[in-house]
């Protein structure tokens, strides 16, 4: 089983019948307990690509393998037992009276008993740190409590691979932090996760791998670091890298800086070793005081004076 892709999409082509955009030759393997980002801008096809994952779409061309098995042969209530799919307007996924009855109610359809709902409904909510408001009209809650409601009733399913898209979008910074501890807690109990977000900090946070999509392709495909240190294509794709990749673009111009930090403590760590370095120079400079006059501008010397004194490095704005 190990061997056996979570998901893998081979020559997917599928097209709107009312829309210019062509979604050709995508090939994407998922591996168990990934952790993918996809990112790209609006219009690039991301959504299309999920429904098409989830059987809500089906393609022209190309084959969907969840678990090896080929989505051609399963419908849309069986991939959902497979795939647990948040929809980018997630509340349209809520149309029940009670929080309670909306993860119930799939349950409920497929014949569960009432104190086997019961129990799943409670151990769902508790999951997502929902069962005090299992009384409450879901759509009066707050966008965090009504996407952790939609994630309730897709992990009540079963399914051990989850599709989010924009999860977080129109989340406040808190509510941000919140789903994201629940999606990051979900990937440490093994689940499967594709994140779709505009947050790019997000991104190189939680994603092992990152997709970018560009005109309904896979446009890149590769680590955070992998991702981020082609600048060139990026600006292709029109991404702008999260805030302390591209301060740390800045700063490799003038320190020597080998990769491009992703995170704000990675960079803090590179500049505190390139300062320690510079203001507890080594033993020949003692020896030597002449070697100073050699490399008055160096890149270590510059750096002692550009850190010295600066604020504590905030993290990305979520
Ligand atoms: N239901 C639809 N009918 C026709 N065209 C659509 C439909 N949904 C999306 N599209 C078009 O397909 C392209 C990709 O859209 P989408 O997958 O929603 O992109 P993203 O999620 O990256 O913003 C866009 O050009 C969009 O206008
Ligand atoms: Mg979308």
């Amino acid at each position: 089983m190990a061997d056996i892709p979570a998901i893998q999409i081979k020559k997917l082509a599928y097209h709107y019948s009312t829309s210019r955009i062509i979604m050709d030759k995508i090939n994407v393997t998922v591996k168990e307990n990934d952790f993918i980002a996809i990112i790209g801008q609006n219009g690039s096809g991301k959504t299309t690509l999920l429904k098409l994952i989830s059987g809500l779409l089906r393609q022209s061309k190309g084959d969907i393998y969840i678990r090896g098995r080929n989505t051609r042969e399963m419908d849309v209530a069986e991939i959902s037992g497979e795939i647990g799919f948040s929809m980018q307007e997630s509340d349209r996924q809520l149309f029940e009276s009670t929080v309670y009855d909306e993860v119930a109610f799939a349950l409920k359809h497929r014949g569960m008993n009432e104190n086997d709902v019961k129990a799943k409904v409670e151990e769902t909510l508790e999951a997502v740190g929902l069962l005090d408001k299992r009384d409450v009209f879901p759509l009066s809650m707050n966008r965090a409590d009504r996407v952790k409601t939609v994630f309730a009733s897709i992990l009540a399913m079963g399914p051990r691979i989850l599709m989010l898209d924009e999860p977080v979008a129109g989340q406040d910074k808190r509510g941000c932090r919140i789903i994201m501890d629940i999606i990051g807690e979900l990937h440490r109990q093994n689940y499967t996760i594709i994140l779709v977000t505009h947050n790019l900090g997000l991104a190189v946070e939680f994603a092992n791998r990152i997709i970018v999509m560009k005109d309904a392709m896979v446009f890149m495909e590769g680590t955070p670091g992998e991702i981020f240190d082609r600048t060139g294509d990026l600006a292709i794709a029109k991404i702008i890298p999260p805030p302390i990749t591209r301060l740390s673009q800045s700063l490799r111009k003038q320190i020597p800086l080998e990769k491009y930090a992703l995170m704000p403590g990675e960079l803090a760590s590179k500049l505190v070793s390139l300062k320690h370095k510079s203001t507890t120079p080594p033993q020949a400079t003692k020896l030597d005081p002449q070697l100073i006059h050699k490399n008055p501008e160096g890149a270590g010397a510059r750096v002692g004076g550009e850190i010295r004194g600066s604020p504590p490095t905030e993290p990305p704005d979520h």
